[in-house]
């Protein structure tokens, strides 16, 4: 089973209840999300392999520490999973950035691919996929057995708020992959919306409701 880590720290804690409430501006909303979004990425990212390199400080020589491999591929589900990327950006600039887009087929209800591109080298680097919301879980669930195809070295998920079917439903299908969420809220709705949760991430990240 993955482990499920609620990234309980006050400030995202502030941040994420200023999002829920449902006065909160497109601007603000998105400011916030870059916020919490980079506090995240230092959270989830704390345990990165590192590697050992001789350097030459102006005094001495010494061995030192730099994250081992190619570098970090950050990869939001599109569409609301791009509004995670920016915080994560600020984090670690480096980072490459892959893209899944994957729509909900109407009559089978399964999901659809219509977007993917992930940097080379992948089987060198760590994965952190975005999406704020993990609700049903099944747009993750496809979109991590999709990218693991392309085989990177490790697999996260992160998202802003989980419903329990979600963070089970990933965790059956995903065993391997941790997931990094802020909060834990109560249900889905029959709607498929989470409950309390924040709404549609993506209308208030675009403004498009
Ligand atoms: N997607 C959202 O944006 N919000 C939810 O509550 C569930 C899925």
């Amino acid at each position: 089973m993955s482990e499920a880590h609620v990234l309980d720290h006050p400030l995202i804690q502030h941040k994420l209840t200023l999002m829920r409430r449902k006065e909160t501006s497109t601007t603000s909303f998105r400011r916030l999300l870059n916020e919490i979004g980079a506090l995240m990425a230092y959270e989830v990212t704390r345990d990165t392999p590192m590697q050992e390199v001789e350097i030459e400080t102006p005094l001495e020589p010494m061995r030192a520490k730099l994250i081992d491999g190619k570098k970090l591929v950050f990869v939001p589900i599109l569409r609301a999973g791009t509004g995670l990327l920016d915080g994560f950006l600020d984090v670690v600039p480096g980072a490459r950035v892959g893209h899944i887009g994957l729509y909900r087929d109407p009559e089978t209800l399964r999901a659809v691919e219509y977007y993917f591109k992930m940097p080379g080298g992948m089987s060198e680097r760590d994965a952190i996929v975005l999406d704020p919301m993990l609700a049903t879980g099944n747009s993750a669930v496809a979109a991590i057995a999709r990218l693991k195809q392309t085989r990177p070295r490790s697999i996260r998920m992160v998202c802003l708020v989980a419903a329990p079917e979600g963070i089970a439903t990933l965790q059956a299908a995903h065993p391997d992959v941790p997931i990094y969420t802020a909060a834990v809220d109560r249900q889905l709705n029959d709607h498929g919306y989470i409950v309390p949760g924040l709404g549609d991430a993506g209308d208030r990240i675009f403004g498009t409701k």
